[in-house]
């Protein structure tokens, strides 16, 4: 059982002293009725919750998909930066939400952001080796040596070993390759590509385990995830 001013706040319907104002001015009703005490205690997923006549649709926790776009940066607030969180619609935001995983700043694609603390550790605890799918478009081709030598293992700057990566050629005339990893080291796809004399032009996040980026999302778009897709196995 929760208040129901804390209930509220949670949804990111305002900030606590917001959606008190609202309570007292009658504004929110419980299971139709108007309810003007802010602390009335309540099991939130058991009532019909509405402001302004609006149902509130509770969610314990949010599972957003983003396509995240070139520029922003993978956090939840930076004062001086525009961040995947700042992107995202006021019918997706509330407070305690933080981006699953970093991609770098100029990185694009599928960027996964919850308020769920141990949903996020599954996909990103390096025990957990879940495979995440990038596209990335090289500044020449990969030989059949450097493709086997990122799969046996890469061995990039500072001699951090990495562990085995799928590598797949998608567009041989465009320098297109699908290189799978279960680790998320500093730069990794970008050391990667240096390990055999390369330089990455653009890199996409196309999937994170079976969830892949939804094709439909613009870039900076973000929808919550389906009950489906937050089941997937993340382990494949
Ligand atoms: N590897 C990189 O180099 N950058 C990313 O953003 C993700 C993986």
């Amino acid at each position: 059982m929760e208040r129901l001013d804390k209930i509220l706040a949670s949804q990111g319907v305002g900030t606590r002293s917001e959606v008190r104002k609202m309570i007292w001015a009658g504004r929110v009703t419980v299971d139709g009725e108007i309810c003007r005490s802010i602390d009335r205690r309540l099991e939130p997923s058991e009532h019909e919750i509405a402001v302004g006549g609006d149902p509130v649709c509770y969610r314990k926790y949010l599972y957003i998909m983003m396509n995240k776009p070139d520029g922003a940066v993978s956090a939840s607030n930076d004062s001086h930066v525009q961040t995947v969180v700042d992107l995202l619609p006021p019918s997706l935001r509330r407070k305690g939400l933080f981006p699953v995983g970093r991609l770098d700043k100029d990185t694009t694609g599928l960027l996964i952001i919850t308020d769920d603390g141990a949903f996020a550790h599954s996909v990103t605890s390096p025990g957990k080796k879940v495979f995440k799918t990038y596209r990335a478009t090289l500044d020449g081709a990969l030989t059949e040596e450097d493709i086997k030598y990122l799969s046996d293992g890469a061995v990039i700057d500072g001699g951090e070993q990495c562990l085995p990566a799928q590598v797949a050629v998608l567009d041989a005339e465009n320098f297109v390759y699908e290189i799978k990893i279960r680790e998320g080291k500093y730069h990794q796809i970008k050391r990667m590509a240096q390990s055999v004399g390369h330089r990455v032009i653009a890199l996409e996040r196309t999937a994170v385990g079976a969830l892949r980026l939804d094709s439909a999302l613009e870039r900076g778009e973000a929808r919550e995830l389906t009950e489906r897709e937050r089941t997937l196995p993340l382990t494949n």
